[in-house]
């Protein structure tokens, strides 16, 4: 046996027993309804947890339900079960709720009617009321009408040519379009929105506009800016679809700078140079360059800072020289 190989049993021999040496019991399983929230991950042998219904059901045995973590790791039996409490269905809903006259905990009545009627009824002089109770009645709508270059996904699957009251849907547009709203829904009226209208990010002057496009969700879409040799971006490169259905702001590619003098000296990229020197003649927006003043009574040269800023450089008032013909 080579002596690598040894080690490697031997570390192995010894790692198997530091994790033996010492058992515990993990999160003990627990049926539907039981309180998970007391639970810890781990527990040591002999270690009790008192289990319990959590809020919304009822317990089958009135006593609680002791389980003990055994030193073979595992749990003890629990005869604990929880059974959800029952919400009765209004009276007025039966009729629509094919028979059943409660639903568990967390179940979820959907109203796909509309009410029918007046809204109110008062007790009269001669003890009738004033209105008739109203009728709840079923809505349907048509379905609705996808974008042009786009789709609709609906928020649940369609049976047949209708959908009900209250069922929504999203607006997709092929990318790199976005709609210009991304929901709908079918209306209390039995009518649904128009479709939207697929809108396209326009281009930016003195750039281009890419589109890498992940559709994870309609209306996440980004696309993406650059600007054109030498001009600078100013914003944020990526722009995307936002759920108001505009676009966030797009970035603006900002112009470079001709130093406009012909003689003198500038110091610009950490280096004193002479302006004929700089070939080609420009500098990007946002970068400093520095014009030497002539201070008469010392006899000396001072700098002086400006900035391009979107293809203008400001040429100091103090400097006297020969400046470039504008344009
Ligand atoms: C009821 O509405 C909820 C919330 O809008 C939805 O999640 C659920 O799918 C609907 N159920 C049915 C049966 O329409
Ligand atoms: C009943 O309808 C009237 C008018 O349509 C409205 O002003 C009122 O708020 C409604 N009452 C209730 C209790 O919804
Ligand atoms: C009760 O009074 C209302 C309002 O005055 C009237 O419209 C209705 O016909 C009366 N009903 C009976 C049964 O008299
Ligand atoms: C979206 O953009 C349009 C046109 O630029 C503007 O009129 C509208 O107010 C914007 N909508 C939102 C929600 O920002």
């Amino acid at each position: 046996m080579s002596p690598t190989l040894a080690l490697l049993l031997l570390s192995q021999v010894a790692f198997y027993t530091t994790v033996t040496s010492k058992k515990v019991c993990g999160r003990p399983p627990v049926s539907d309804g039981i309180d998970e929230t007391i639970l810890k991950r781990v527990y040591e042998i002999g270690e009790e947890v008192s289990l319990t219904c959590g809020q919304g059901y009822l317990p089958s045995t009135a006593t609680t339900s002791r389980i003990t973590c055994t030193d073979t790791g595992g749990w003890t039996q629990s005869n604990l079960a929880c059974s959800p409490k029952m919400c009765p269905i209004p009276r007025a809903l039966q009729p629509l709720a094919m028979g059943r006259t409660e639903a568990p905990f967390k179940s979820v009545l959907n109203f796909t009617y509309v009410m029918l009627g007046a809204n109110e009824s008062s007790c009269l002089h001669n003890g009738t009321w004033s209105n008739p109770p109203p009728v709840c009645k079923a809505v349907n709508c048509p379905l609705a009408l996808p974008p042009r270059d786009g789709r609709i996904v609906h928020d649940k699957p369609i049976t047949g040519s209708t959908t009900m009251y209250g069922q929504g849907w999203t607006y997709e547009c092929n990318p790199p379009k976005a709609p210009s709203y991304e929901r709908g829904s079918c209306r209390a009226d039995g009518t649904v929105p128009d479709p939207p209208v697929c809108s396209i990010p326009t281009n930016i002057p003195n750039g281009v506009i890419t589109f890498a496009v992940m559709r994870p969700h309609g209306y996440k879409e980004k696309v993406k800016y650059a600007c054109n040799e030498h001009y600078v971006l100013d914003g944020q490169a990526e722009i995307q679809c936002q759920n108001t259905g505009n676009w966030s702001s797009k970035p603006v590619c900002r112009a470079p700078c001709t130093v406009g003098i012909k003689r003198g000296r500038i110091f610009y990229n950490a280096k004193k140079i002479w302006i004929a020197d700089l070939k080609p003649n420009r500098v990007l927006h946002g970068e400093h360059v520095a014009f030497y003043c002539l201070n008469r009574a010392d006899k000396c040269g001072y700098p002086v800072v400006s900035t391009c800023n979107d293809g203008s450089l400001p040429i100091p008032e103090c400097f006297e020289g020969e400046f470039l013909p504008a344009g």
